[in-house]
């Protein structure tokens, strides 16, 4: 393979958004236990958002904990909190150096305090950055995000709102909506991620399981993307 694999191609999404999926079944296959693949799993998050900061991706929003996967089991929730704890801990100085700006969506209320201020902390500590916008989806539900949302208007007595309203109160606020939205690991659904957001986003499928969605892979779903033609309903 050539070291031109991986130079930036011509047309370059302004908004990926992925939804990694597959820690699990990697490390199946390896007969190592799940929590080996989120360990795997996180590594290539961070490379992928060094890659994507790389070429020139403006917004890029992954979905790492939904809703629902506080429903798993106890020892495994509590093991991707620790990893998430950890991790963006020690992806901090790389994240300072690559001129990121840092969002986290979702409901944080269902974390303890140390990892609430944890998570603060490191969005002010980003937050006088100018490069590329991670978003970070955790306790991420997009029905619970559009709830959240009009209960919000509710509360503020409005009537007869616009889109525009609503956008505005989602976590996802300010942020354009996504022009690609990546899912590995062979599933060909949502999972209740930026439900709203995606109305017109394009979408890439593959079979690939997260914790081997290496570069090439990524240029892949980019190349894939530029082919597509997209109307808006014009
Ligand atoms: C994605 O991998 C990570 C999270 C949902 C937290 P999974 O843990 O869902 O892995 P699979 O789908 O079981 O392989
Ligand atoms: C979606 O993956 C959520 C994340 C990747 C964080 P899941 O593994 O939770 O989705 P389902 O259960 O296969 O729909
Ligand atoms: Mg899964």
């Amino acid at each position: 393979m050539s070291k031109n694999k991986t130079a930036a191609p011509a047309v370059i999404p302004a908004h990926i958004a992925i939804i990694m999926d597959g820690n699990g079944r990697w490390a199946k296959k390896r007969l190592l236990p799940r929590t080996a693949g989120h360990k795997a799993g996180f590594d290539n998050f961070v490379s992928t958002v060094n890659e994507c900061a790389r070429i020139g991706v403006s917004y890029l929003t992954v979905y790492a904990f939904s809703t629902e996967n506080w429903q798993r089991e106890r020892d495994e929730v509590d093991e991707l909190i620790r990893l998430m704890n950890n991790g963006i801990t020690k992806y901090m100085p790389e994240m300072i150096e690559n001129n990121l700006r840092l969002r986290i969506l979702g409901d944080l209320s269902m974390f303890d305090t140390d990892s609430q201020d944890m998570l603060k902390n490191s969005v002010q500590t980003l937050s006088g950055n100018t490069g590329m916008l991670l978003s970070i989806c955790i306790s991420y539900g997009g029905r619970q995000e559009i709830l959240q949302a009009v209960n919000r208007l509710l509360a503020e007595g409005r009537q007869n709102i616009t889109e525009q309203d609503l956008a505005s109160c989602l976590y996802s606020a300010g942020i354009p909506d996504p022009d690609l939205i990546i899912r590995t690991s062979g599933e060909l659904r949502t999972s209740n991620f930026l439900l709203w957001q995606s109305a017109y986003s394009e979408y890439y499928f593959t079979d690939v399981l997260w914790p081997d969605f290496k570069k090439d892979e990524l240029h892949k779903a980019i190349e894939s993307f530029a082919t597509r033609s997209r109307r808006f309903g014009k």
